[in-house]
């Protein structure tokens, strides 16, 4: 995103702050709690929007050389993203064409030598196009297959303003401008493939995957459950919402966006007076701050349980020692708070929410992201 962009940001925030409101959706939403619950939706969920639907992998800069790979499986397919000797990128189902291990760990890394991925469980090897090009004791023990048919399943990959993207279903194809609907014009221009990926957290949580996408949405609630912790940063209440297609993003100013009125504004820099979140649907945030951003993906597991990657990425690689202690615990802080406060209150919602009182759940005009997120899951399932 480009610094007018930003700065023009910041003036809508300067603006809400000093009428003391929020961007405002037209009306109160009511999600009924089956939506949250029900068994046959959460299925429904797992195909339509992580299987069928385009993921966010992330920034380019998880996988910067040749050979390099990432992978995980939390979509229900497992996926092997490999940068190719040409820059580009190939992607797999990581489902060894033998008996079906996969060829790595769930993780990033680079392939042997930069060259080939070997199979962990009779040592299979594909190159990094996933050709199958060596079978040990093969020419006995399979010496009646055609190797040229049992390279790795390909998938749809797509790379673009400095973010990765991949279809799971390996039938599927997509478009990866139509899946960001605008949002690229807002997101380019961070520098996503030349940052510096620190590593993720894996949190897991007992709870759907969608109370989990829940609490990125609004700034309703900082000034009561964060207290002590982002309220006293950022403004409660109070932030810029747009929405591009199925996605949207938000600026939620800090409290001390004001001296801004004191700075000539050629001399803003947005980034410390204000965060942007951008919500790619179904599953990611991307949140930007300061010098840096983070990366939120959530992965459902059964419909009361789910998975969180927070992943950190640094404008440059620290230092070994002190640097990069300090930037080791900031990440550890967010993610304290994350799931000390945000998590540990969503955990009591679930229990209300599996208690068998029918009821809906109520989302403000104040709370338009979170009615973005469920209003756009209603459509993709066709409800
Ligand atoms: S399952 Fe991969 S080599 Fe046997
Ligand atoms: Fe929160």
């Amino acid at each position: 995103m480009q610094r007018q962009q930003l700065v023009e940001e910041i003036k809508i925030l300067m603006d809400l702050v000093e009428r003391k409101t929020t961007t405002l959706a037209d009306s109160v939403m009511e999600i009924d709690v089956n939506e949250y619950t029900n068994p046959e939706q959460f299925q429904r969920e797992k195909i339509e929007l992580f299987r069928n639907y385009p993921q966010f992998v992330g920034p380019s800069c998880v996988v910067p050389e040749s050979g390099d790979y990432f992978a995980f499986d939390d979509t229900g397919v497992p996926i092997l993203i490999v940068r190719q000797e040409d820059e580009s990128l190939k992607a797999f189902v990581n489902i060894c064409s033998h008996r079906g291990a996969p060829l790595n760990e769930c993780d990033h890394g680079k392939a042997k030598k930069g060259r080939v991925f070997s199979c962990p469980y009779h040592g299979w090897t594909y190159d990094l196009e996933g050709k199958l090009i060596g079978v040990p004791f093969g020419n006995e023990g399979f010496d009646t297959i055609d190797r040229d048919t049992l390279g790795l399943r390909p998938l749809d990959v797509q790379e673009k303003y400095g973010m990765i993207f991949v279809m799971p279903n390996p039938d599927k194809t997509f478009d990866i401008d139509e899946t960001l609907a605008g949002l690229q014009e807002r997101l380019s221009g961070f520098g996503f493939e030349d940052h510096y990926y620190l590593g993720a957290k894996q949190v897991f949580t007992d709870f759907s995957w969608k109370l989990n996408m829940d609490t990125f949405h609004e700034y309703y609630h900082f000034e009561f459950l964060h207290a002590e912790s982002i309220a006293t940063m950022a403004y409660s209440n109070t932030a810029h919402y747009k929405q591009y297609g199925r996605n949207h993003s938000m600026g939620s100013p800090a409290l001390a966006i004001n001296e801004l009125k004191d700075i000539p504004e050629g001399q803003w820099e947005p980034r410390e007076y204000a965060s942007f979140v951008n919500f790619i649907f179904p599953n990611t945030v991307i949140f930007v701050v300061n010098d840096h951003f983070q990366t939120w993906r959530v992965y459902p597991i059964t419909p009361d349980r789910s998975v969180v990657y927070h992943s950190m990425f640094l404008p440059n690689r620290p230092q070994e020692g002190e640097e990069r202690e300090q930037y080791e615990a900031y990440f550890q802080m967010i993610n304290d708070v994350a799931v000390s406060e945000d998590y540990s209150l969503v955990d009591k919602i679930n229990r209300g929410l599996k208690a068998g009182i029918e009821r809906k759940v109520l989302v403000g005009r104040n709370e338009p992201g979170v009615q973005n997120m469920h209003r756009q899951l209603r459509e993709v399932l066709g409800k």
